[in-house]
């Protein structure tokens, strides 16, 4: 995607959208490993596969070619991106942050994020959930660089608050009503596709972060640009650091989202709900 159009490419992939749902939501969640069955409990869903939907990223994986969907969390208008664009699949930072551009036009003004990461922090267990408090942008681009678009953001944003207080708040009062543990931390964003060295684990744990994961942390940062308010969630899947011997795999990533899934799913329709 060239620079040069990209506030054209957002706007018209905004007016196809808008022509093919009635009511646009005001709140997105990216579905993240974790969380694809929150899909089941949206009502009245309306599918937009990516492969229709002009200037979208074109997924190289087979049978993993995504769809955004419009329907109702509860009361909650939402659009859930079933499918999110990794950096380490060789899409560019634009491309893997487009969607978020693209809700950003359509007025979405909440975004919820949930990943699967890898945990350093000691006190930590798989299956924990993690409530993101802020993260480190360890991707060796931002997807900001390049020309600024004024109309999107300001060029220097802050990002002190990257992850809202105001809803991390709320979800620690939903999680102690329904007695789910969850810890809070610090999420370390790298390109992957290699989970880490037991060295880097530690180097991670070191410099502040409580987990570690592929995704996410360019989304948050365009969707801050744009000025959206967001939450992001983990689910710690595995373990790392220089005394853990167990080898991580995709598979083992997967077992462990599966079964924390449904206390994932209780805070997040719960927080949807009362945001
Ligand atoms: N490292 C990076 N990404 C991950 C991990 C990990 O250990 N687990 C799940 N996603």
């Amino acid at each position: 995607m060239s620079t040069e159009n990209m506030l054209e490419k957002i706007r018209q992939t905004a007016d196809y959208i808008r022509s093919q749902v009635a009511e646009i939501p005001q709140t997105a969640i990216i579905l993240g490993t974790g969380l694809g069955a929150l899909v089941d409990h949206i009502d009245d869903k309306k599918y937009l596969p990516y492969t229709t939907i002009p200037n979208f990223p074109v997924s190289t994986v087979e049978g993993h070619s995504g769809n955004l969907i419009f329907g109702k969390l509860g009361a909650k208008p939402v659009i859930a991106m079933q499918g999110r664009f990794h950096y380490y699949e060789g899409y560019d930072m634009k491309q893997v942050t487009f969607p978020v551009r693209v809700m950003k036009e359509l007025g979405v003004k909440t975004l919820f994020v949930s990943n699967a990461a890898g945990g350093m922090n000691k006190e930590f267990r798989v299956g924990d959930i993690m409530i993101i408090t802020d993260h480190i942008n360890l991707f060796p681009e931002n997807p900001l660089r390049g020309k600024n678009y004024n109309e999107l953001g300001p060029r220097f944003p802050a990002m002190t608050e990257a992850y809202s207080h105001r809803l991390i708040k709320l979800a620690d009062e939903i999680a102690a009503e329904k007695k789910i543990r969850v810890m809070h931390g610090v999420y370390v964003g790298t390109p992957g596709p290699t989970f880490e060295t037991p060295a880097e684990y530690e180097y991670f744990r070191i410099i502040g972060g409580d987990a570690v994961g592929m995704s996410t942390v360019p989304e948050v940062i365009v969707a801050r640009h744009g000025d959206m308010e967001v939450f992001g969630v983990s689910v710690i899947t595995d373990l790392g650091g220089k005394d853990v011997t167990e080898v991580p795999s995709h598979e083992e990533v997967q077992r462990a989202a599966e079964k924390a899934q449904p206390f994932m799913m209780e805070i997040m329709k719960e927080l949807v709900a009362r945001e």
